[in-house]
């Protein structure tokens, strides 16, 4: 008998006991770390391209990440990959977080932000990602924008006023004005929706495409600006305006939620008018 009036018997069958449990409860911790360290393997196909490089030709590079030890967006693989395996990979990415516009790429078809785009943990399919399509390329991932910035550049992309006494004077606008600009003002420029246009696949620098025609849309109809029928008229040809023919890809690949095809239509809309407009002034 012990002090406390259990027997010797009794207190080590217990103490066995509460070994077995500590056993039972270790075994388990482990085989969950066993569990939780089990890789799991995501494969990415890249594609790959130095210009610069005397002969060299496009290729797809296939690269493994441990999607455990990963963030859960393709600019985080894309990353890790270029830290941990491959510096020679090249991409442009900024803010990761869907504002600078600069991580647009094609991911398993669609033009989007690597940034925004969740990886697809099937781990028996790799994810293809290739710069945004028919644009060329500066290297791998990067797409030279040049001609895309200069169709920008072209629209005036900035409020444009006759009256001269206006010039550092706040410019007021009503609510309801202000409210006008919802859904335009967020692009950014990310030109997802231009390089997804068949029409600006064929026609890159006679037609504005969607990014740039809904800029244009952005600033005519701001009601602080003053040159409205002048903006309209630039886009009065054959090809600026009019080579959408309302394939609507654009709106469906905008990863911000926008709709370029809607504020295309409108500018159609504004443009007849204004022509018809023109006609009947110079009859009179
Ligand atoms: S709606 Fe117009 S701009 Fe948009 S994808 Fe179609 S053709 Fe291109
Ligand atoms: S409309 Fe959308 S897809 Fe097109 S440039 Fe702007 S943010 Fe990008
Ligand atoms: S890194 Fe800026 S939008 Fe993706």
């Amino acid at each position: 008998m012990s002090g406390f009036g259990i027997s010797r018997t009794v207190l080590r069958k217990s103490c066995q006991t509460a070994c077995l449990y500590t056993q039972t409860a270790r075994c388990a911790a482990s085989a969950a770390a066993v569990e939780k360290e089990q890789p799991r393997l995501k494969t990415f196909s890249v594609y790959r391209w130095n210009p610069e490089e005397k002969g060299s030709q496009p290729y797809m590079k296939k690269y493994k990440v441990d999607l455990n030890d990963c963030g859960p967006m393709v600019l985080d693989a894309l990353i890790k990959i270029k830290n941990e395996q491959d510096p020679t990979l090249t991409f442009r990415r900024s803010c990761r977080e869907g504002i600078c516009g600069s991580c647009a790429m094609n991911i398993k078809g669609t033009n989007t932000l690597a940034c925004l785009s969740r990886i697809d943990t099937n781990l028996s399919k790799p994810t293809k990602i290739y710069p945004l399509p028919h644009m060329y390329v500066v290297k791998d991932l990067v797409p030279d924008m040049a001609n895309f910035y200069a169709q920008y550049r072209s629209i005036e992309p900035f409020l444009k006023q006759k009256d001269v006494s206006k010039a550092g004077v706040e410019n007021h606008q009503s609510v309801e004005d202000r409210q006008k600009l919802d859904g335009l003002y967020e692009c950014i420029l990310c030109a997802c929706c231009s390089t997804s246009c068949p029409s600006y696949w064929w026609n890159p620098t006679k037609y504005l495409g969607p990014a740039v025609l809904m800029q244009a849309y952005r600033w005519i109809i701001d009601s602080r600006d003053e040159y409205t029928a002048e903006r309209l008229d630039r886009l009065n040809d054959p090809f600026s305006l009019y080579r959408c023919h309302t394939i609507m890809n654009c709106t469906k690949t905008c990863p911000k939620g926008l709709n370029p095809g809607l504020a295309i239509a409108e500018l159609k809309k504004m443009l007849a008018t204004h022509n018809s407009s023109a006609v009947a002034i110079s009859q009179k």
